[in-house]
């Protein structure tokens, strides 16, 4: 089959099902709401849905615990209704990825259920089963194979009696690690992907891909590491490179569909080894956290606050370490992440500094995705309670800050900082009781506290207001479609000292590209270099309603974004 890489003209949109709409009244997202929702994700312009995950689930993690690989989860319809999506979908010209966890799965997962019950049944090897070190329950004294933490809860393994023996899970107690190595296993992944392939998705999002091989002897880690112990035995692990290019030259290459794989603490540099385009390409494109702003010391998820120049940096690495050898994806938000208004922009200047993200990433090189609730400026809730959070991580770095006497005021705060939540309210689609969210009567209790300020940020308040953020993206998602520059271009950065700025040019095809970004409530001033002359250029984009300049040069009011354009150059 040959592959088309259609990816490098798409523009994705995220759903995480579970908060995007509810369609059928419950006061949970299903995929009845995103039926009556397509002609508006159509509307916005992009060209790919990825659903995070839709299978059944008991949602320890939301549905990244997955107890059927091969069905719909009943919340949210049922393979029909799937289909009936899908067909949608594909006849407004959206193409569909799948989530595809394969690092672990739910405890609750027909083969866990069976290979936790003794050490010698058809699924007894499918998971990373180890003796203690010392023998025995712990209660009695029996100790785990090693010192691992998880990165969700606890220690990295769970005693169970039936085998007398411990299973490893990197994230949740909930979530048992699939023991790749098991050449069964890689052949139950394989009839995954081929189930959804055929069924006609084109594509998967390949959750913590770069996990999936452990280093088989499983050695400690240096004990006084303070959080994550064990991940440099888990990522990029030996077989990794192995088993991805089995899955691509088994199944993927079979279809014209494409991957990105989801790895949290990659580089540039160390990305090309999963993506560079050649035979033994693995991956199509790979998720990166460098500009997320991660930070894995304190615990295991603390994000430090904004700095436009790491912000930059990290940017710039990846587009100029992938260049033409493989190419990147883009994002600011997903279902893991805080609200980028809320972050990286001003919740003072929520349109215009969601705007000026916004082009700070649309126009690099790379297929975007847009996660739901960002085209409308979807701020950061908050948890007057650590208890109120539903995130299982968010309790985990708690339980961590507790152990090291952080006070719990700082707690709460630092959990406010980090949690997960932010990201899962339900989507606003107007100011009605529900927020437009819950369907039937919209009586139902929400599974999540709305945001209380839906009553301003809304889909259909936006939909109103032709100066929208909503307006922006639809106009930015178009401009980026029709000039061939932002596929094709070169890259170069300019006042990369600027804690101010940030802009960048892209360059070829005839085309040169100038985006300019303020990331500052106070007025800053760009002066473009003698060969973008301004005058002469298209202003193709502002978040402004005007954009004067003065000589090659302008000022920019808080939070502007500006976009030229200069042809047949
Ligand atoms: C990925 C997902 C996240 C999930 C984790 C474990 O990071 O994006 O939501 O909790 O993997 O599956
Ligand atoms: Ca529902």
């Amino acid at each position: 089959m040959e592959r088309t890489r259609w990816y490098k003209d798409a523009v994705f949109y995220q759903i995480w099902p579970r908060s995007f709409c509810d369609g059928n009244g419950d006061g949970i997202g299903d995929l009845w709401g995103v039926l009556g929702k397509l002609d508006y994700i159509a509307s916005l312009g992009v060209t790919g849905i990825w659903f995070s995950p839709l299978y059944p689930s008991p949602q320890a993690d939301f549905g990244y615990d997955i107890a059927d690989y091969y069905d719909i989860n009943p919340e949210y319809g049922t393979l029909d209704v799937f289909r009936q999506v899908l067909e949608g979908a594909h006849e407004r010209g959206l193409r569909v990825i799948m989530d595809l966890v394969v690092n672990h799965t739910s405890d609750e997962c027909a083969w866990f259920v069976q290979s936790r019950s003794s050490r010698d049944n058809r699924y007894a090897d499918w998971y990373v089963w180890r003796d203690g070190r010392t023998p025995g329950a712990p209660e009695a004294g029996g100790t785990p194979p090693n010192n691992w933490d998880s990165l969700f809860e606890g220690d990295a393994w769970e005693y169970e009696p039936a085998r007398d023996q411990w299973y490893l899970h990197i994230f949740a107690k909930k979530q048992p690690d699939l023991n790749m190595d098991n050449p069964e296993v890689r052949a139950e992944v394989e009839r995954i992907m081929r189930f959804w392939l055929e069924m006609g998705v084109d594509g998967f999002r390949e959750d913590v891909i770069t996990y999936i091989s452990k280093d088989p002897a499983l050695p400690d880690d240096n004990p006084l590491k303070p959080a994550a112990r064990g991940m440099r035995f888990y990522d990029h692990g030996p077989r990794v490179h192995e088993y991805l290019r089995q899955f691509r030259h088994n199944v993927l290459d079979a279809y014209d569909c494409m991957t990105v794989g989801e790895a949290p603490m990659i580089s540039a540099q160390k990305a090309l080894e999963y993506c560079a385009e050649g035979p033994e390409q693995e991956l199509d494109m790979m998720f990166t956290f460098e500009h997320m702003g991660a930070d894995c010391v304190v615990t295991d998820w603390i994000p430090r606050p904004f700095d436009l120049r790491a912000y930059k940096r990290a940017l710039g690495r990846w587009q100029t370490g992938l260049a033409q050898d493989a190419w990147n994806s883009l994002y600011l938000e997903n279902h893991d992440h805080p609200r980028i208004i809320s972050r990286y922009g001003s919740e003072r200047y929520r349109v215009e500094s969601g705007k000026s993200l916004a082009c700070s990433y649309l126009f690099l090189r790379g297929t975007p995705f847009v996660y739901q609730g960002q085209e409308i400026g979807m701020t950061n809730t908050y948890l007057t309670r650590v208890e109120d959070s539903a995130d299982v991580s968010t309790f985990n770095q708690v339980a961590r800050l507790r152990k090291m006497g952080v006070p719990e005021a700082a707690c709460l705060r630092l959990a406010n900082r980090a949690t997960r939540d932010h990201a899962r309210t339900p989507m606003q689609w107007s100011a009605e009781p529900g927020a437009g969210f819950v369907g039937g009567d919209g009586t139902a209790q929400p599974w999540f506290p709305i945001n209380t300020n839906y009553r301003q940020i809304n889909v259909a308040a936006a939909e109103e207001d032709p100066d929208s953020l909503l307006a922006f993206y639809r106009e930015a998602i178009a401009l980026r479609r029709r000039l061939p520059v932002v596929r094709e271009g070169s890259y170069r950065e300019l006042k990369q000292a600027s804690a101010q700025l940030y802009a960048h040019v892209r360059e070829g095809v005839g085309q040169k590209l100038l985006v300019v970004c303020s990331f500052t409530g106070r007025t800053a001033y760009f002066s473009a270099p003698g060969d973008l002359p301004l005058a002469e250029a298209e202003l193709c984009l502002c978040g402004y309603e005007d954009a004067p300049t003065e000589g090659n040069a302008f000022f920019l009011r808080p939070y502007e974004c500006r976009v030229y354009l200069w042809q047949e150059v």
